[in-house]
């Protein structure tokens, strides 16, 4: 089956917002007095907001209540939302943006796959929100990834079959979700040492190469 589509998940792979998630977390995990550093923040990748914070308090001796937990969870987020004002259209490399221009001349149908509620304003404040032809995000799933949903959703925006898309990830969350889906899948950094990923990328440019190949 040829590749008519691709579905990008946005942070780690379109951009770079991992140290802005890591500094709100430390800001939230400092005022409970938790322990938080880089190595818990990888695990967040591709995880939901609640979720992430699940995985911070494992490490948190007190109780907290539900009400609580989501507290925390919105001041995170509006100390996030304040740290991504300062992105603009200079956070998306030359080679991402030639490589999505490449695509659309190609034909090939581009798409968002995200698990972040914020995936809309980060793309508007890089200037990407209008190259896309569709975008699944945090707000419509009620699963985040490992889960197939996000993919699902993205695929049928763009009317195409999970097989006719690639999704491109940079977690190895993400690698799950699609392979959950029946995508084939492309993996950089972590992702592309994972074993369940199909193509394996160095640079995000490759992706031509592996559409090329596919349809040829
Ligand atoms: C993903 C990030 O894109 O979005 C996760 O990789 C993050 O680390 C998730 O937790 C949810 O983000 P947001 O913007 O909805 O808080
Ligand atoms: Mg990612």
């Amino acid at each position: 089956m040829q590749y008519k589509g691709i579905v990008f998940d946005l942070d780690g792979v379109i951009c770079h917002t991992d140290k802005y998630h890591y500094m709100a977390w430390k800001q939230i995990a400092d005022e409970i007095g938790v322990y938080f550093d880089e190595a818990i923040n990888d695990r967040l990748r591709g995880v939901s907001r609640m979720e992430s914070l699940e995985i911070i308090l494992e490490k948190y001796k007190g109780e907290l209540t539900a009400e609580e937990k989501q507290k925390l969870s919105e001041k995170k987020n509006n100390i996030y939302r304040n740290l991504l004002c300062q992105m603009s259209p200079k956070d998306v490399s030359e080679e991402v943006a030639e490589t999505l221009n490449e695509l659309k001349r190609r034909n090939i149908r581009i798409a968002i796959g995200s698990s972040s509620k914020n995936a809309c304003f980060i793309l508007r404040k890089i200037g990407l929100l209008e190259i896309f032809d569709a975008t699944s995000d945090g707000n419509n799933i009620s699963r985040s990834k490992p889960d197939p949903e996000v993919f699902l959703k993205a695929a049928e925006y763009l009317k195409l079959n999970a097989g006719e898309c690639l999704v491109v990830e940079d977690a190895r969350s993400g690698i799950d979700a699609a392979a959950a889906g029946g995508f084939p899948c492309a993996g950089l950094g972590d992702a592309a040492a994972y074993e369940k990923t199909n193509y394996p990328l160095h640079r995000f440019s490759e992706v031509l190469s592996v559409i090329e190949n596919r349809n040829r």
